[in-house]
């Protein structure tokens, strides 16, 4: 099965060439600048497209099992393919939790057969070495740390048994992803709100206050320099608490961290208008910090941007009291034309979101044969037409969670075919109804 592109604007390192490409047997198998690409099967015109490596969203709930009323693999996959991305990493909080080795291969069984997209999993992080050895050999790419767990004697508040596991993960090579919110300050801050009856979005603000952030992050920044080991910070939203994690890596700490799109284009302010939609952990913060996360970006202080796409029902985002509201919202769809609407006004490089949506995401996670065009790697790609103009509709999404706060946003720039493996999987609003995507999983030395 052999597929080309022609005539088409390939990002190669910081330059954008004209040429084509070529992939076989579900590789790159040439990159040029000339017309002359071998014969193949299928030939896509790529006039007036870019061609990007196929993005990569290290954060994404793709939900099934139990929860598949909110999103399954095959719609969560869809919405990825729709979205430009070739590569997702699953979360492990669904029902059940992916906290054991026999959970994760009854989600990796599952999935096989429904996926669009390659897709990964990111097990819970567990206290035991031979559970997270176990998980790692049934294929976790990372673990992921819940700080936020309200429980105040959940195993991971003992900072020994953390210390131990995080040392586990360090020789195990596999990094810890952490949502890093100080869970048992906010609950009680929460029962507080609750008792005297207040119930307002500003309430869930306070609830969420900034320096619960960054307590967690000055805990795991400590933690990551003990154990020497790998860690990456989820949805990073305050100043304050990027300025903890950049001197850190100052001082030598090889710790990575992630922003989304939410806490990049909107601040408390849009809260205000768009209610439940907006509302998610860490929440919205103020314009300041949205300004700061985006100069960290540009600059390389930043690592990558994951969509956290959380899919919940309506009923589920609409609820009167703000407590029940599920926090969370799909982002699968609209990370893409959003980042490349800062392209087309000239806030943002081609080559730097290349970086933050494909080959940074590849090298915290160890995806091997992902997220840069080159010769040899997999034939993943997604071709985008940089000057299409539409407005976000999430009516129209192909994840089951139709609401978003960017309902309405005007973007240029837009996913028109996106290719895995060398197969088309999305094609103008066309879906390939076969699954092409795979589950990748950590190569181990046994
Ligand atoms: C996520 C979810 O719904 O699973 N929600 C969210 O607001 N981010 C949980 C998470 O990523 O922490
Ligand atoms: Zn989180
Ligand atoms: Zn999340």
């Amino acid at each position: 099965m052999s597929l080309c592109i022609t005539d088409v604007r390939l990002i190669l390192g910081q330059e954008l060439v004209e040429g084509g490409i070529s992939i076989r047997d579900g590789q790159i198998e040439k990159l040029s600048k000339t017309a002359h690409l071998p014969k193949s099967d299928k030939t896509i015109d790529g006039k007036g497209l870019i061609a990007l490596p196929g993005l990569i969203d290290a954060h994404v709930h793709l939900r099934d099992m139990e929860l598949s009323y909110k999103e399954d693999f095959s719609s969560g996959t869809l919405a990825a393919a729709a979205g430009g991305f070739t590569t997702v990493l699953d979360m492990p909080n669904t029902k059940p939790p992916t906290n054991s080795d026999v959970r994760l291969v009854e989600k990796i069984a599952k999935a096989q057969t429904a996926v669009h997209v390659n897709v990964g999993f990111h097990a819970s992080l567990a206290e035991s070495g031979t559970d997270l050895r176990k998980m790692v050999k049934a294929g976790a790419i990372a673990f992921k740390l819940y700080m936020n767990e309200p429980d105040p004697h959940v195993w991971h508040s003992d900072p020994r048994k953390l210390f131990s596991s995080f040392k586990e993960c360090g020789t195990l090579g596999t990094p810890i992803a952490v949502h890093a919110e100080n869970g048992p300050a906010i609950a009680r801050s929460q029962t507080k709100c609750r008792e005297a009856g207040d119930n307002s979005v500003k309430d869930f603000l306070r609830a969420h206050a900034p320096r619960f952030e960054l307590e967690a992050v000055q805990m795991i920044t400590d933690l990551a320099r003990r154990a020497h080991s790998k860690v990456h910070i989820c949805h990073l939203s305050t100043q304050r608490s990027l300025r903890e994690i950049s001197a850190a890596r100052k001082r030598g700490l090889g710790i990575t961290c992630e922003v989304t799109p939410h806490h990049l284009f909107l601040d408390t302010k849009g809260l205000r208008r768009e209610g439940g939609f907006a509302l998610m952990v860490p929440p919205l913060r103020k314009h300041s910090d949205t300004k700061a996360l985006w100069r960290a970006m540009l600059r390389s202080e930043i690592d990558i941007v994951a969509s956290d796409h959380a899919p919940h029902t309506l009923g589920e985002k609409t609820s009167k009291d703000v407590w029940s509201i599920r926090p969370g919202l799909p982002g699968l769809e609209t990370t893409l034309p959003l980042l490349l609407t800062k392209v087309h006004h000239g806030e943002l490089t081609l080559a730097r979101l290349v970086q933050l949506l494909a080959e940074k995401p590849a090298d915290i996670f160890g995806l091997h044969g992902k997220g840069r065009l080159q010769v040899g790697m997999d034939g993943d790609l997604v071709l985008v037409d940089p000057k299409a103009r539409f407005k976000i509709d999430s009516s129209k999404f192909y994840s089951k969670a139709h609401f978003s706060p960017f309902d309405g946003f005007r973007c240029v720039g837009q996913p028109v075919t996106t290719i895995v493996a060398g197969h088309v999987v999305y094609d103008r609003g066309e879906i390939d109804e076969k699954n092409h995507g795979k589950i990748i999983a950590r190569v181990v030395r046994s």
